[in-house]
């Protein structure tokens, strides 16, 4: 397999799934203090004591030890974000809060010690709840200022120290799941489509706000859209299918056109159109919008789904938009259907459609994992459907490139267990370290390599020859 020399492999988690410490040193609340059950349940009034996330797997005080793990592996970039009520506790405080930020300090400058570049997504899904509670989150224009302040302070604070930003992690969720997403408490059954494709247009400008003030701060700096990438199939060669899944594409696929290409395209304004949907623009956001777009495109990739125009067929689970299923295709212990060749597939599908440098920001297997004697008085986890799944996926990132496909780097999900988003799990493991927390609240917390650990590090030696 030849990747480039100089292809960023690394590993990617949120602040929110991992750091834990949830009112430490100045941290405001945010939405996933009070979403104990991830999407799969309602939010609740006050962070409650069966949240796993108050708690994540304590890398607020323990980071020093896993990046430690991460540069075993040899991780040449290592993909966190920054938790904005650290920053800026209710989100709209006129002065940022000062150990918040000596916090990323100090992360960004443990992962320097070892040579790894940090990834950095400014927001995902963590909005602090005083800006979902008193301004029903990105449905208020409101939000693209305090957005705003809060870039200008993390780009100026970190411009030595970060290379690579992610402005909105999965910036499509939103339509699915607003809460979490967007910082929106109205339920989802009760939004209308205009104001979410309003909260869009307001995270979208954000973007390109960020991405112009980025620029201006770093000139360096290399800024990306980050999309739930879900290649959509029709179910049958049956041309009715093969236009729903078109559809159904356009749809997922707006996001990154207004990243890329930075003007609302002909089949979304048709979509609103027939939909009665509006939304209101102002000249200036739309020039902003068309001039500041994005230096490379990212992407979580977890399945690929299927599309038919028959209404008869049912959806099933996916990564937090589920779809029709796939007849061919084996699916995870969460249903999620694996199909390895999504990914060559959609690597090429975005390059030709932007022509932009892609990065795999997400990919990974959430398992049940079990800890056993390594037989050399220690423990690890013998995890070989783990190994299994990402090799199979790398190997269609290889044909990708193969394909003249620029890819820049590669990212696995949950590098090290975390606490799932969609069920707010940790019985749901992605990592190659595994830590001993159970969804009961109990466990040490302590550290163990699981063998993809040491598969991961032979990858990442070899180049990607290994695979
Ligand atoms: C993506 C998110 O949707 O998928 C992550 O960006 C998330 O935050 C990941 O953890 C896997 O989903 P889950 O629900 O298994 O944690």
């Amino acid at each position: 397999m030849a990747f480039p020399k100089d292809f960023l492999w690394g590993g990617a988690v949120a602040a929110n799934q991992c750091e834990g410490a949830y009112n430490e040193d100045g941290k405001g609340i945010d939405i996933q203090d009070i979403m104990p059950r991830g999407i799969k349940g309602a939010p609740t009034a006050e962070p409650t004591a069966d949240n796993m996330k108050l708690v994540g797997i304590d890398f607020y005080h323990r980071y020093k030890e896993d990046v430690k793990l991460f540069a075993e592996m040899g991780f040449k970039v290592f993909r966190t974000s920054i938790a904005w009520s650290r920053i800026y506790p209710h989100g709209d405080d006129a002065e940022p809060n000062e150990k918040g930020l000596q916090f990323y300090d100090d992360l960004f400058d443990e992962c320097h010690k070892y040579g790894i570049e940090p990834l950095v997504t400014i927001s995902h899904y963590e909005t602090p709840l005083h800006l979902a509670k008193e301004y029903n989150g990105w449905i208020s224009h409101d939000l693209i200022g305090f957005y705003e302040r809060y870039v200008r302070t993390i780009f100026a604070r970190y411009k030595d120290k970060v290379k690579y930003w992610l402005t909105f992690n999965e910036i499509n969720s939103v339509l699915h799941a607003p809460l979490m997403s967007g910082g929106i408490m109205t339920p989802l059954a009760e939004l209308s489509k205009s104001d979410l494709y309003q909260a869009c247009h307001h995270e979208l400008v954000a973007s390109a706000l960020a991405t112009k003030i980025g620029h201006e701060i770093d000139p360096q700096a290399q800024i990306g859209c980050m999309v739930l990438s879900m290649p959509t199939y029709p179910l049958t060669p049956k041309p009715d299918d093969v236009i729903a899944a078109m559809q159904a594409n356009n749809l997922n696929d707006f996001f990154g056109d207004m990243h890329v290409r930075g003007v609302y395209p002909g089949y979304m304004k048709r979509y609103f159109r027939e939909n009665g949907i509006t939304i209101k623009t102002t000249p200036e956001e739309l020039a902003l919008l068309k001039e500041h777009t994005v230096d490379f495109v990212s992407f979580s990739y977890y399945v690929s789904i299927c599309e038919t125009a028959d209404k008869s067929k049912t959806k099933g689970e996916g990564n937090l938009i589920g779809g029709v299923k796939n007849p061919y295709l084996q699916e995870s212990e969460w249903g999620w259907q694996i199909d390895p060749q999504g990914l060559r597939f959609v690597l090429n599908r975005f390059y030709n459609r932007w022509q932009k440098p892609l990065f795999i920001v997400e990919n990974g297997l959430g398992a049940k994992d079990e800890l056993v004697d390594d037989g050399k008085g220690g423990k690890t986890v013998n995890d070989d459907y783990r190994i299994a799944y990402l090799n199979d996926h790398l190997v269609q990132v290889g044909e990708a490139i193969e394909d003249g496909v620029p890819v820049m780097g590669y990212t696995t999900w949950g590098c090290i267990d975390l606490v799932s988003a969609s069920t707010a799990q940790l019985a749901k493991r992605y990592g190659f370290i595994y830590v001993d927390r159970h969804d009961d609240g109990s466990g040490t917390l302590a550290r163990y390599r699981k063998k993809s650990f040491w598969w991961y590090k032979d990858v990442i030696a070899s180049n990607g020859e290994s695979l």
